[in-house]
């Protein structure tokens, strides 16, 4: 049976090498584990939160915590979904994505990191294709948005690899100063000819009032 109050618990996207779901607490303290142990390796400071200090000088429980505080705030208008990466079954890194009024904009934004040891595998790519299913397949949306800090080649990788379109560079704040970023968009149109048909969506329909998708049905 399905998780009583909060269905989203039980989302999974599915990939022929990976997984995307919520981890359970076990598996949250081996990501902490995981992020602490080195996530980001070459080039520059890449997250907008200083991440090395988070909340409390706690690193792993500051993780903890952050996590934990994100997925109580979920709220149909305003939504930060994020997901677990499992590959073979071993916690990997995190694929989100968030949205503001996404039944009317139909626009989501993401983000994501692997640990160090499973960086340049193509995880990165896979996992990226892996919410892009579940936004465009499962939620019908019409952009995908993302952002790389320019120098940061792994993610400015996985953008270009899946036909992302530059959308400008601004100047913003990282978590260790200010820094010049280039924002990503793909565009339903320019994703259709990539879709695969190897990507399963789990446990999606009873999700979907939690994404403010009250009355749809999943596009697949
Ligand atoms: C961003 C990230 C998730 C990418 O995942 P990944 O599994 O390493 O990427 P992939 O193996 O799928 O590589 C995708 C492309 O980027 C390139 N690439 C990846 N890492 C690279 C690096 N450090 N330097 C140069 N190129 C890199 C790959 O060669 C590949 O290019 P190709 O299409 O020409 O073959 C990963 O690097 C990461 O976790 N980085 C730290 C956290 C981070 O920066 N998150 C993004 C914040 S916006």
């Amino acid at each position: 049976m399905g998780h009583p109050l909060w269905p989203i618990r039980d989302l999974v996207v599915r990939t022929p090498v990976l997984e995307l779901r919520m981890p359970d607490d076990a598996e949250l303290c081996a990501l902490a584990a995981l992020a602490r142990a080195g996530l980001h390796t070459s080039g520059p400071y890449p997250f907008l939160q200083d991440w090395l200090t988070l909340d409390t000088p706690d690193y792993e429980r500051g993780f903890y915590r952050y996590h934990h505080s994100v997925i109580a705030g979920l709220r149909p208008e305003a939504w930060n979904l994020e997901l677990a990466v499992f590959v073979d079954g071993e916690p990997a890194g995190f694929q989100g994505a968030f949205a503001r009024d996404f039944p009317t904009l139909r626009v989501a934004d993401t983000g994501s990191w692997l640990g160090a040891g499973f960086q340049r595998r193509g995880l990165g790519t896979e996992m990226r294709e892996a919410i892009l299913h579940l936004l465009f397949e499962g939620l019908g949306a019409e952009t995908a948005a993302s952002a790389s800090r320019i120098g940061n080649e792994g993610s400015i990788g996985v953008s270009r690899r899946l036909g992302y379109r530059e959308n400008g560079r601004h100047r913003i704040t990282f978590g260790d100063g200010p820094a010049e970023e280039i924002r990503w968009r793909l565009d339903r149109a320019e994703w259709e000819p990539r879709r695969r048909d190897d990507i399963e969506l789990l446990h999606l329909t009873p999700c979907l009032p939690d994404f403010g998708l009250v009355g749809d049905q999943p596009a697949s």
